[in-house]
């Protein structure tokens, strides 16, 4: 086992990831070892590597991966070791309020808030000797990180390390909002607003929901093209007219709007577009994050006349350790098709490059793979 590994550490909000050589430590008692196999590169990424969120630094980047157990501190279940895992940024502690309400989903003791481990130690130090922060306690773009035992799912060994690493993030933040959120209804009405890894979860989301009509919206014609074969029905390519385009198509619903509206494009103007798309009765939700400090607006008059309701959704209503396997097993079904949204595998070394892409609204889902042993 090796505690010099490679990295993706950001040194300042803003500026380029560099790829470090730095020492990862031993896993503490409630803790697991994972040599990291895949990371998917999301939007949040960016934001952070733009400096439109703040996060501590200097810090190892990545939310969405998976790996292999490599060891396990005190209390912790060996037979877990060799064993694949998805990791997971929201880690429930069982304990709190919400948790003894079986909504995990608001758990607010999860180590991912802090960056680093339980006891406030780094997980990663360079080759100074100075700590490294954690993104989300997970640092998945990394050869080996350090997590928390619950932040470590496991899921069959014989999933698509890309695919598994897609399940802690995008997969479980669109299918969950669909599923889970809005518990989309057979049969409804849906329209989906930015078909990114979130986006095209949620249309996955929406087809294994059965929903009748399934209206994609986005700026580029590969993703409006994707989206049609993984079951959205009607396509609409984000530009001036986009309002009155979309307005048209759903006036021919009986409902003259749409039962359910999922932005997930995370800007502004797409919210308040999902907002009014609605039929009476209908539910938006929120999925996207824009960048700190966006707000939108929306007509409240319509709003409240015809009964509609705005929510937001944070990671799809996920209960990792219930969700995780669940996912990976409707993939193995072959009812998840998540590979068809991985559009690039790279090295760590090319990580500039891919938020290059991710910058450019180009790529789709591109993921970081690790060298083997
Ligand atoms: N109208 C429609 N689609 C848009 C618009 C717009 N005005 N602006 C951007 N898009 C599309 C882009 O073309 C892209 O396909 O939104 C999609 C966003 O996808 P990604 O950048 O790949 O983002 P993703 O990782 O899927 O995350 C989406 O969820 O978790 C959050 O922070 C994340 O805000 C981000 C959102
Ligand atoms: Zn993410
Ligand atoms: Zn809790």
């Amino acid at each position: 086992m090796q505690s010099k590994i490679r990295a993706a550490v950001l040194r300042q909000l803003g500026r380029p990831v560099t790829v470090e050589q730095l020492t990862v430590a031993d896993p503490a008692a409630g803790e697991v070892r994972v040599r990291m196999t895949a990371a998917g590169l999301c939007h949040s990424d960016l934001y952070v590597r733009d400096g439109a969120w703040a996060r501590p630094t200097p810090v190892v980047m990545g939310h969405e991966g998976a790996g292999v157990v490599e060891s396990v501190g005190d209390g912790v279940d060996p037979a877990l070791v060799g064993g694949q895992v998805v990791l997971s940024w929201q880690v429930p502690c069982g304990t709190c309020r919400a948790c003894a309400e079986a909504r995990p989903w608001a758990c607010q003791q999860s180590p991912s808030f802090s960056y680093l481990r339980r006891d406030g130690s780094a997980a990663y130090t360079d080759a100074r000797g100075q700590p490294i922060h954690s993104y989300s306690a997970l640092a998945t773009m990394s050869e080996a990180t350090i997590v928390a035992e619950a932040a470590a799912v496991p899921i069959p060994d014989d999933v698509d390390p890309g695919v598994a690493a897609l399940i802690g993030c995008c997969v479980s933040t669109g299918v969950g909002a669909v599923r889970k959120t809005a518990q989309v209804a057979a049969g409804s009405s849906v329209v989906i607003i930015g078909l990114g890894g979130v986006g095209l979860s949620c249309v996955m989301g929406a087809a294994l929901a059965q929903a009748g009509r399934i209206v994609v919206v986005d700026r580029q014609s590969q993703k409006l093209d994707l989206a049609l074969e993984l079951g959205a029905t009607h396509a609409v390519p984000a530009g001036a007219d986009v309002d009155a385009t979309l307005r048209a198509l759903l006036a021919e619903l009986p409902t003259a709007g749409a039962d359910y509206a999922f932005e997930a494009a995370g800007r502004a103007e797409t919210a308040t577009l999902a907002a009014e798309a609605l039929a009476p009765d209908g539910l938006a939700v929120m999925v996207g994050m824009p960048p700190m400090g966006a707000r939108a607006s929306f007509d409240v008059y319509r709003l409240v006349d015809g009964n509609r309701r705005i929510v937001g959704s944070n990671y799809g209503h996920t209960d990792p350790a219930v969700d995780f396997p669940a996912y990976a097993e409707l993939h193995r079904a072959g009812r998840l098709p998540v590979e068809r949204l991985i559009d690039r595998r790279l090295d760590l070394a090319e990580i500039e490059d891919a938020f290059d892409r991710l910058r450019a609204g180009t790529a789709l889902r591109q993921v970081v793979v690790m060298p083997g042993d």
